[in-house]
């Protein structure tokens, strides 16, 4: 026996109950039943056409006829009962359309619980569903190429135990100069090379802001932090008043390193230092060492890797030398320990050694990149090589 909208005389809320509870049995039976698009259409019209549709008979024969007390309930319950009506038809409505779906491309499942919402949205897009295109996908950022070099070089020496410092970019001339034993004079300090806060006049020239001209301030920082022993790298953003060309740049990036202990010698820095490049470059890589001049390091060496391009054998790269300069490094100088003795950085009974390296530099050679400026101008293309 189909359904069909009962007339009532009894409007009490269990009376209505009742007969909203049959109503919505009957519409979900019903619903069950339907199976192609003309049945789909049938359906629809049987509980929601305008014209004598059951829900415009609920409302004929529910809500006009209810007594005047009533009517405010019975038109809530009305309400709920068409807003219930709907749904269930909507949802009869896209079970029957996604076999066609299906059937358009075969060999594509949408799991059950998905087609509803494919159809949702291309209806509200108002396009024709054609789930065989591809979807819309981001983009994957990547590490740059600088960041990854940098983070590469601080896992060498996180495995050998080095834990990781940091320092302001905005330092004052004592960290930055001072304390690292640069005479008042020197001509690193030199406004050729350092970039000065300005407005700094009336301070004392050591509390005068400046921007670090390298990450060796993390030196004296790291050891003001913790006492002997000790071992940090300290990576980080540097400046200097350089004019922008293939090899410079104002703002670059270095990694510092310093190891402080009893005993610690030399030959602790070159085998350190030949382990680091060997884990970053290749075993087959060969460090040299030569004298060089540090304020902070005594004695200093600049130290240089065997050249890739040419392996030693002498290159346009390496100018002929078969070797590649690539970091500063040395010994800490007893007068810096000085600045740090209250630490307990006595340089009667501990030492230890530094050294910096440029990352862009690194990385540069690395991956034979030729202008250093294409760090910086974020062109995609370059970029996602390193992705
Ligand atoms: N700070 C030096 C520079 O920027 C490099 C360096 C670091 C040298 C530590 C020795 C020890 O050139």
């Amino acid at each position: 026996m189909p359904y069909t909208v009962p007339k009532l005389d009894d409007f009490s809320p269990a009376a209505l109950d009742a007969a909203g509870r049959d109503l919505l049995a009957a519409v979900r039976q019903e619903a069950e039943a339907v199976s192609g698009e003309n049945d789909y259409k049938n359906f629809r019209d049987r509980w929601m056409a305008r014209k004598n549709g059951v829900l415009t008979q609920i409302n004929d024969l529910w809500l006009k006829a209810a007594p005047g007390p009533a009517k405010r309930d019975v038109g809530a319950r009305v309400n709920q009962l068409k807003t219930e009506v709907e749904q269930i038809v909507e949802k009869r409505r896209l079970w029957v359309l996604a076999p066609t779906i299906t059937a358009e491309h075969p060999g594509i499942e949408i799991p059950a619980q998905d087609w509803e919402r494919y159809i949702k949205d291309a209806q509200l897009l108002g396009q024709k569903i054609d789930i065989t295109l591809p979807g819309i996908r981001r983009p994957m950022g990547a590490e740059h190429p600088v960041i990854r070099t940098m983070n590469e070089v601080i896992g060498v020496f996180r495995a050998m135990g080095y834990s990781v410092a940091e320092g302001p970019e905005v330092e004052t001339d004592y960290f930055n100069f001072e304390a690292l034993n640069f005479p008042p004079n020197h001509p690193a300090r030199d406004t050729q090379d350092t970039l000065f806060v300005a407005g700094q006049e009336k301070k004392a020239q050591r509390d005068r802001l400046l921007l670090r001209t390298h990450t060796s301030p993390v030196q004296i920082r790291a050891m003001l932090d913790t006492p002997p022993p000790i071992r940090v790298v300290a990576p980080g953003k540097v400046h200097r008043a350089d004019t922008a060309d293939a090899t410079h740049s104002p703002v670059f990036h270095q990694v510092e390193g310093l190891a402080v202990d009893t005993n610690i010698t030399f030959s602790d820095l070159k085998g350190t230092l030949d382990h680091a490049m060997k884990s970053l470059f290749g075993s087959s890589m060969k460090t040299r060492f030569f004298p060089s001049f540090f304020p902070f390091t005594e004695p200093s060496a600049d130290v240089s890797i065997t050249c890739f391009k040419c392996g030693g054998k002498g290159c346009r790269l390496c100018k002929m030398s078969g070797w590649i300069e690539l970091l500063g490094c040395g010994m800490v100088d007893p007068n810096v320990f000085k600045f740090v003795e209250s630490n307990g950085y006595d340089s009667q009974k501990i030492s230890g050694f530094a050294f910096g390296m440029g990352v862009e530099r690194i990385t540069m050679l690395k991956y034979g990149i030729d202008d250093i400026q294409l760090f910086y101008q974020g062109d995609v293309r370059f970029l996602e090589q390193f992705a």
